[in-house]
């Protein structure tokens, strides 16, 4: 048994899709469903024993203490967090709260249970074997100049937006509990992902959405910063590895080797869209791209070096750009109705229906 924190959002459900191809372990998926949770990302598992949904905060302690004695997990993924750095610009607080405090509060959590597991490795969970794998971000390591290498694992945390920031200060948290108390951490720190079910309001779902929809692609700035892009599914199978064999009190840099300029992405979007789904009047999708005020303190450039985690680990990227934005743009073009339905208040009056307002 594992607990998966944010399970519900891009990534974490994408994590749980990915583990159950590869594995029958039951996951407990603790998920406060914000905006950015959505069951309907996990409906293959509604009637699916291994996947157990619990509505709740990381930060209420009495039910993050309550499910780890119940279920007795012998590792915590933590995927949760606020993770969009416009919303960061505008309203950095659920960020300080969520990424800062909330994961103190699991990591307080984390080690008591953890203190009182057994010592003997031939019970589980026990607590040499326990793990608690943090996933972050690349954004922590700041912006590159042109001529820098990739970030490496080494490279001074130097965050820029509240979101980097906020994220910055919950790896910290996990390295000081590692170093302190012992408590067995493993942190990840991954580029930009893409792929299926990621909320329309990151670039790539964003941009897919507004050219079906006619409206503008906006472009921020020059639209000449640059991410390194890497498909879900790949993080998915990198977060898996390092749980099964990452070193203790180590940090994995996770990426793509696939840095590419903001215009390039849109224009290959465009033209993907263009094959796949051509616009009734016949033009091309790059018509409706319109640069936009640039975003307060815009990082230039991501880049990540994944050589310690192949090196240690023998993890690669499966995935090419290429394929991998062929295979997402057809993902939203035959799933139009999850768009819908997540942007839809009626999702969230459903969600309050079965769960409360939960505090919101
Ligand atoms: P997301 O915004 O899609 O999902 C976040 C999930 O966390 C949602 O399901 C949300 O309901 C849940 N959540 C938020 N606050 C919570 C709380 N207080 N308690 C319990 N659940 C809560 O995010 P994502 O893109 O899937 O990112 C997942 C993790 O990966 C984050 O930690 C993020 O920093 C990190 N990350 C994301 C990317 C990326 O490109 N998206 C890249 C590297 C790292
Ligand atoms: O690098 C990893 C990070 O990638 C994750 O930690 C974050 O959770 C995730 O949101 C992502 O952050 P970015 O800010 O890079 O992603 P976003 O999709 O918001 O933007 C990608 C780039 O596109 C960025 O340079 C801003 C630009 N952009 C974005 C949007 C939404 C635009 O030009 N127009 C847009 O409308």
């Amino acid at each position: 048994m594992i607990l998966v924190t944010g399970g519900a959002g891009f990534i974490g459900a994408n994590f749980i899709h990915t583990w159950f191809k590869h594995s029958d372990e039951p996951v407990i998926n603790l998920d406060k469903l914000t905006y950015a949770g959505n069951l309907a990302n996990l409906t293959a598992f509604r009637e699916d024993p291994r996947h157990f949904f619990v509505r709740g905060d990381i930060g209420d302690r009495e039910q993050v203490a309550a499910l780890l004695a119940q279920h007795q997990p012998r590792a915590i993924v933590h995927f949760a967090a606020e993770s969009h750095v416009d919303r960061s610009i505008f309203g950095p607080g659920a960020f300080i709260q969520t990424n800062v405090v909330g994961t103190f509060n699991l990591l307080e959590i984390t080690r008591d249970y953890w203190s009182r597991l057994p010592e003997t490795a031939s019970e589980s969970p026990n607590k040499q074997d326990f793990r608690f794998l943090h996933v972050s971000t690349d954004e922590v390591y700041g912006t590159l100049k042109p001529e820098d290498h990739p970030f490496r694992e080494t490279n001074p945390h130097q965050p820029n937006s509240p979101y980097a920031a906020s994220k910055a200060a919950s790896d910290h948290l996990v390295r000081a509990w590692h170093h302190t108390y012992g408590l067995p951490v493993l942190t990840t720190n991954c580029s930009n992902n893409y792929g299926p079910y990621q909320f329309p309001e990151k670039l790539i779902p964003l941009v897919i959405h507004n050219a079906l929809a006619g409206k503008p692609l906006p472009i921020y700035g020059d639209g000449m910063q640059v991410r390194d892009w890497l498909h879900v599914e790949d993080h998915c199978l990198a977060i898996m590895r390092v749980l099964e064999a990452g070193r203790t009190g180590e940090t994995y840099n996770i990426g793509g080797w696939n840095e590419k300029p903001n215009l390039d992405v849109v224009r290959t979007i465009c033209a993907v869209l263009d094959r796949e789904r051509p616009r009734p009047d016949g033009r091309d999708y790059v018509e409706q791209m319109t640069f936009v005020q640039d975003r307060p303190g815009h990082d230039r450039r991501y880049a990540i070096d994944a050589g310690k985690i192949e090196r240690e680990l023998g993890w690669r990227p499966e995935e090419t750009f290429e394929s991998g934005i062929v295979k997402t743009a057809r993902w939203y073009l035959d799933h139009a109705a999850w768009v819908a339905d997540v942007t839809s208040g009626a999702y969230r009056q459903w969600v309050e229906q079965q769960y409360g307002t939960h505090g919101e």
